[in-house]
């Protein structure tokens, strides 16, 4: 699994054996800049579903509920996941269980699959004191799965997903722009980077500007054929 949050990257993932898409509220950091998670809204969620949708329309697209989306009652979480799943989403993540077991349950039994994220939960990030590994202790670790079995219970089948989590879980995710070395500056312990795309772009946006300064673009093959005389303004056809 990887994130995704546009139609072009949606377009290279629906061309890659990768079996779903997580379009995650970590857009609101990595597409519009913003410090954390917290700025993501069910609108920008929507947005980006849609362009991700028509990009892979044969992925597995789950998208976040954003923060606070699902904790002002029943009609408003429900309101949320309607828009995230008109939007083409197959599914709906949201963080933590505690205080909204039931909110889950509802969300399942109205046929729409639910993913829960626990350990590092970012719309915590205030909470927790920052983006910091969770589950060191074994009194957290034992939390931490009490809160898996609540989901449980609240009707959800579990296979893990792991993030930083290690291989004993049933599948990965990663940030797509993290996969393909396109935040050079973030190298935490647990992502791998697959290539160097950052330095890939940079080397031909600067050939780019290169050639056209150096005037050796565009040239002759580059341009369309000069318009025939014969059919130039003022002159007979
Ligand atoms: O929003 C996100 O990108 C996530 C990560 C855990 C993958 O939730």
């Amino acid at each position: 699994m990887v994130t995704c949050y546009d139609y072009s990257s949606a377009r290279a993932v629906a061309d890659s054996n990768i079996d779903c898409i997580l379009v995650g509220d970590s857009l609101a950091m990595v597409m519009h800049g913003h410090p954390t998670t917290l700025s993501a809204t069910t609108a920008m969620m929507a947005l980006h579903t849609a362009a991700v949708a028509r990009g892979a329309p044969a992925k597995f697209i789950v998208a976040d509920l954003p923060f606070l989306s699902y904790r002002k009652g029943l009609k408003d979480a429900m309101d949320s996941v309607q828009e995230l799943m008109s939007a083409g989403a197959h599914a709906v993540k949201l963080e933590g269980v505690r205080g909204h077991a039931a909110i889950v349950r509802h969300i399942v039994e109205s046929g729409v699959p639910v993913m829960g994220h626990l350990g590092l939960t970012p719309q915590s990030i205030n909470l927790l004191g920052g983006m910091k590994v969770q589950a060191r202790t074994d009194a957290a670790v034992e939390i931490l799965a009490g809160q898996a079995f609540e989901l449980e219970e609240a009707g959800l089948k579990i296979p893990t997903i792991g993030i930083g989590a290690g291989p004993n879980v049933d599948g990965q995710v990663l940030v797509y722009q993290d996969v393909l070395g396109l935040n050079p500056g973030f190298k935490p312990k647990f992502l791998r980077v697959y290539a160097n795309t950052f330095g890939v772009i940079q080397t031909a946006l600067n050939a780019y500007d290169r050639d056209v300064k150096g005037g050796g673009f565009p040239s002759e093959g580059d341009s369309y054929d000069p318009q025939p005389a014969s059919l130039q303004l003022g002159q007979a056809a």
